[in-house]
C-alpha cells in the first residue's frame, strides 16, 4: 500500500468488489490462484490513476468508472502471474509466486481467465475506450516478446530499451489515464494530454521499477533483488553499467548477464560495478526526466481541483519510490 493517501480507499473498495464478483466463479483454483494475487496488496496504481483522472475531468458518475477500473486490475493481475513465469520470479509482494505455489499450468490458465473476465467488463464500454484498453494490451504483449528476444543481449541500446519498456509498462498505464478522461467526456485535446501523462508517467515508473530490481530492499518492495540482473534481463542499469565500465568489470558484467543462473557474490559484484559507474544515479535522474515530462502534461490541462493534485502525486510517486 502506499504511503500516502494517493487515493480514496472507499472507491478503491468499490473497485476490488468487482474484482472479487469476477474471480468468485465457484472453481476453486481459479479462486484461490486469483486470491492469492489479489489479496495479497499491490498498489492499484492503474484504477487509481483511471478513477482520478476522470474526476479530474469532471466525470461525477464514479461508480460507471468503477468496473473500468476493475477490468485494468483485472489485466494488470493477469499480466503478474504471467510475467512471473516468463521472469521465473519465485517471490512477490512479499509471497510465493502464483506459479510456485499453484504449479504453471493453474496460474498459465488463471492468467488466462482473468483477461476473459476483463474483457468481459470492458465489453459494457465504447469502443472508443474498448480500443484505447485493447490496443495497450496488444502493445503490451508485444514489450514482452521483444523482451525476451533481448535476454542476455549485451548490444541492446538505451533507445531499444526505452521502447520496451514503453510498450510492456507505459502503455497500459497511459491507457488508464486516457479511458478516465474518455469516460468524463473530456475534449480530444485533454485526452491526449492525459495520454501523454501516463505515458511518461509509466516510463518513468519502470525505470523506478528496475531501480528497485538492484538497489532496492525486499521487505518493501517483496520481490527478490537482482532478478533482472540474474535473468539476463536488459535495462537502463546494464546498459548503462555496460557503456561505462571497463576492463574486468566490463567483462563481469557480461558474464553476469549472459550467465544463465549466477552466485550471489557475482550479482552482489555486478551490483557494485554498477554503482561506482553511476548507473544508479543515470537512471534515477532519467526517471525524474519522464516523471518531469508528466506534469508538464497534466499543467496543460486547463484544471486545478483536488484530483488533479492526485495526478500529479501519482506521477511524482511512480517515479520515486522505494515499493
Ligand atoms: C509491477 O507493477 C510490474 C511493472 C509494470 C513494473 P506494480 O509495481 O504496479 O505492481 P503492484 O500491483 O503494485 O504489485
Ligand atoms: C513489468 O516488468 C512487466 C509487465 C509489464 C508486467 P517487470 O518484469 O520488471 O515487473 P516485475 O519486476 O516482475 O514486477
Ligand atoms: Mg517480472
Ligand atoms: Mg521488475
Amino acid at each position: 500500500m502506499m504511503d500516502v493517501e494517493l487515493y480514496s480507499s472507499e472507491e478503491m473498495k468499490l473497485v476490488d468488489d468487482i474484482i472479487n464478483d469476477n474471480i468468485n466463479c465457484g472453481i476453486a483454483i481459479i479462486e484461490k490462484v486469483s486470491h492469492h494475487v489479489i489479496d495479497s496488496g499491490g498498489k492499484r496504481i492503474r484504477p487509481a490513476v483511471m478513477l482520478s483522472a476522470y474526476k479530474a475531468l469532471n466525470g461525477t458518475d464514479i461508480k460507471s468508472a468503477v468496473p473500468l477500473a476493475a477490468s485494468m486490475e483485472l489485466i494488470h493481475t493477469g499480466t503478474l502471474i504471467h510475467d512471473d513465469i516468463n521472469d521465473r520470479s519465485v517471490v512477490r509482494r512479499g509471497i510465493p509466486t502464483a506459479h510456485i505455489k499453484f504449479g504453471t499450468s493453474a496460474a498459465l490458465l488463471t492468467g488466462d481467465y482473468l483477461f476473459v473476465k476483463a474483457f468481459e467488463l470492458l465489453s459494457e464500454y465504447n469502443k472508443e475506450i474498448r480500443d484505447v484498453i485493447t490496443g495497450a494490451c496488444i502493445s503490451q504483449a508485444i514489450g514482452e516478446i521483444i523482451q525476451s528476444q533481448n535476454i542476455q543481449n549485451v548490444l541492446l541500446s538505451e533507445q531499444d530499451y526505452l521502447n520496451i519498456i514503453e510498450q510492456k509498462t507505459a502503455g497500459p498505464i497511459s491507457a488508464s489515464s486516457k479511458a478516465g478522461g474518455l469516460m468524463a467526456g473530456a475534449s480530444e485535446k485533454d485526452n491526449e494530454l492525459l495520454s501523454d501523462y501516463g505515458l511518461n508517467m509509466g516510463i518513468g515508473f519502470q525505470i523506478m521499477d528496475d531501480i528497485l530490481d538492484v538497489v532496492g530492499s525486499k521487505s518493501n518492495t517483496g520481490k527478490v533483488i537482482g532478478n533482472d540482473l540474474n535473468e539476463g534481463k536488459m535495462t537502463i542499469l546494464s546498459i548503462h553499467a555496460l557503456n561505462n565500465s571497463k576492463g574486468s568489470d566490463n567483462d563481469h558484467m557480461k558474464k553476469v548477464i549472459t550467465n544463465n543462473e549466477n552466485s550471489n557474490d557475482d550479482i552482489m559484484e555486478a551490483i557494485r560495478i554498477m554503482k561506482d559507474v553511476g548507473s544508479i544515479d543515470y537512471a534515477h535522474d532519467l526517471s525524474m526526466v519522464y516523471g518531469n515530462k508528466a506534469s508538464d502534461a497534466l499543467e496543460q490541462i486547463n484544471t486545478r481541483t483536488e484530483e488533479w493534485d492526485k495526478l500529479l502525486a501519482l506521477s511524482d510517486f511512480a517515479v520515486d519510490r522505494n515499493h
